[in-house]
């Protein structure tokens, strides 16, 4: 068989088509009173709860969906869900347009681990720089590392953009909500500067002593404009406040291209390195997210966040797949997209903690993990996809999103949910008239939402509540709209480690199925390099007075407005 089938010519596929006209036929309504279906629709794992009994499926579709991701092995490109994550683990060059591998779990293995990427295993550079992280972060934070006028830094800046940003963001907002956390963060403040918007310059130096900060810069390439701008910005505000020698004191960086970060005027010494088979949106493990949150919270906070992480790559490697959480949810990912239709997913954290979780999945629009990895129109081998592959992600915290987009979700648009709840609250409020607790207030949310879409209001029920009629068509629901609902026992930094590799993971399975290289990320280059051109125009004008020219109308127009009325 030619290299280039595509899953949908498989038989599984067309079987899985087939079935769908089954299941189109059913309402969860009813699907939820069968409890044999729903009890074979929960797994758990190291305390976690995962219940996807309100998924538009029965459990024969979960068999034919094990069958698609397994039961392929005479087609090259079809599934072979099992050997792929075999590959993936055994360092194989899976991401074939950039011809390298893929190998995120290395960064949170345990010492005596052996992961190889081209014949040499990682682990031990790993776990080097690990080293060098837990030394160099406790220096800082016990003050025997000061700045360049014997104050200690206990305020970091992070520059960083897309996966040098929005994974380290994400734990860190869900950190701050950890009690144990908290304590190590003591006096110490931690910021990110992603935008090139002088504004976020502003905001992130605004009440900031250059005396008392470090500044992290964090890019992969050492290339990327914006970063490398903030990164220019700061060493001149480092600079011009304490002399250019200070530079040596106040900044380190984060990147692969140690020569760059030499050339930009940083110790190499003072450079914490990673390596090409980590991509930009998986490398909060790395030294890109390990680095400043370890500054923030210490090290062994951290290491209990990649131990987290690492648990569920033991899982998702080793367990059968109707055990395996990160499977389950890409299958029914590809369900819900490829089969039932739905293009969207919202992710609804009942937990303020994890408020910047939707933002770093996005990575999908065009800078978020799912979007980017998975918003392809291509095989991994070129080929045109004849079905929708990736999903629009997109979510807030609840009970916040119920008072805005979920009057969509409920009678608009269908929009599969994930509901991430939390058994016990970080921070638990008991106030002594108040009969249920806030935390209570918050899950029964989380409790009743996933069955308000299940169920719906039907007409007849609104009868029997004496609604007028002409109200009945704007208080019925109609029900049938799918979500899951993962419980988990806590939200410390082993939790959120966890969660951070079971959306990876369900990322890459879906990529896997689909048949797409979720490892690369080639749609953003072409905005890049426009943008580059728009700068030499923006350059020319001011320097030269060159007229606007190389550019449709509209852009003409605009670029003209901009030029004239610009005052320095
Ligand atoms: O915009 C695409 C991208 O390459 C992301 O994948 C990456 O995380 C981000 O830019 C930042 O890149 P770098 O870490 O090289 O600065």
């Amino acid at each position: 068989m030619a290299s280039s089938t595509l899953i949908c010519d498989t038989e599984p596929w067309k079987d899985l088509k087939e079935h769908l006209e089954e299941i189109k036929k059913t309402h969860l309504r009813d699907l939820m009173n069968d409890a044999d279906r729903c009890k074979a629709m929960m797994v758990e794992f190291d305390g976690m709860l995962l219940d996807f009994s309100r998924q538009r499926a029965a459990v024969d579709t979960l068999d034919k969906l094990f069958k698609l991701a397994e039961l392929c092995r005479d087609l090259v490109q079809a599934a072979h869900l099992r050997e792929k994550i075999s590959r993936m683990f055994n360092g194989e060059h899976i991401n074939s347009t950039e011809n390298r591998s893929v190998l995120h779990v290395a960064l949170r293995a345990s010492k005596d681990a052996v992961i190889q990427s081209d014949g040499k295993n990682v682990v031990p550079d790993v776990w080097q720089v690990l080293d060098k992280i837990r030394d160099f972060s406790e220096r800082v934070r016990s003050g025997s590392w000061v700045g360049a006028t014997g104050k200690a830094l206990t305020e970091v800046i992070a520059i960083g953009i897309g996966g040098s940003f929005l994974g380290p963001l994400f734990v860190h907002t869900a950190l701050q909500t950890d009690p144990e956390a908290l304590i190590c963060a003591r006096g110490r403040q931690l910021r990110f500067l992603a935008n090139v918007d002088p504004v976020d310059v502003a905001k992130n130096i605004t009440g900031l002593n250059p005396e008392t900060t470090l500044v992290v810069v964090v890019s992969k390439t050492f290339t990327t404009a914006e970063t490398m701008l903030n990164a220019r910005t700061l060493r001149e505000w480092i600079s011009s406040a304490l002399g250019p020698q200070a530079v040596a004191k106040h900044m380190v960086a984060v990147s692969t291209n140690l020569t760059l970060v030499e050339k930009f005027g940083i110790d190499p010494n003072n450079a914490f390195a990673f390596w090409d088979w980590v991509g930009g949106r998986y490398s909060v493990c790395s030294a890109v997210g390990v680095l400043p949150l370890s500054l923030q919270y210490g090290f062994s906070v951290v290491e209990k966040f990649l131990k987290g992480a690492s648990s569920i790559d033991q899982h998702f490697y080793s367990a059968p797949f109707e055990k395996n959480i990160p499977v389950l949810l890409g299958l029914l990912s590809i369900w819900n997209v490829s089969f039932l239709g739905y293009p969207a997913r919202a992710i609804l954290p009942y937990t303020q903690a994890l408020e910047k979780l939707a933002p770093h999945i996005q990575q999908a629009c065009l800078e978020l993990v799912s979007m980017e990895s998975n918003g392809k129109g291509v095989s991994i081998d070129g080929v045109l996809l004849p079905f929708e592959a990736g999903e629009i992600d997109f979510g807030e915290p609840g009970t916040n999103g119920q008072h805005s987009f979920y009057q969509l979700i409920h009678q608009g648009r269908v929009i599969p949910c994930d509901f991430i709840g939390v058994v016990k609250s970080q921070q638990p409020v008991y106030l002594k008239d108040e009969v249920v607790n806030n935390h209570d207030e918050l899950m029964s949310n989380f409790f009743a939402q996933p069955d308000a879409l299940a169920y719906g209001k039907t007409p007849e029920q609104l009868l029997n509540e004496n609604v007028s009629p002409h109200l009945i068509p704007h208080k019925t629901f109609s029900g049938n709209r799918p979500s899951l609902s993962l419980l988990l026992p806590s939200l410390d930094a082993y939790n959120v480690g966890q969660l951070l590799a079971i959306y990876e993971h369900r990322i890459a399975v879906e990529g896997f199925i689909w048949g797409i290289n979720s490892f690369d990320q080639w749609g953003v280059e072409l905005g890049k390099s426009l943008a580059s051109q728009v700068r030499k125009q923006l350059h020319a004008s001011r320097k030269k007075g060159e007229p606007v020219k190389g550019f449709n109308f509209s852009t003409t127009t605009m670029l003209t407005r901009y030029l004239e009325s610009w005052i320095p």
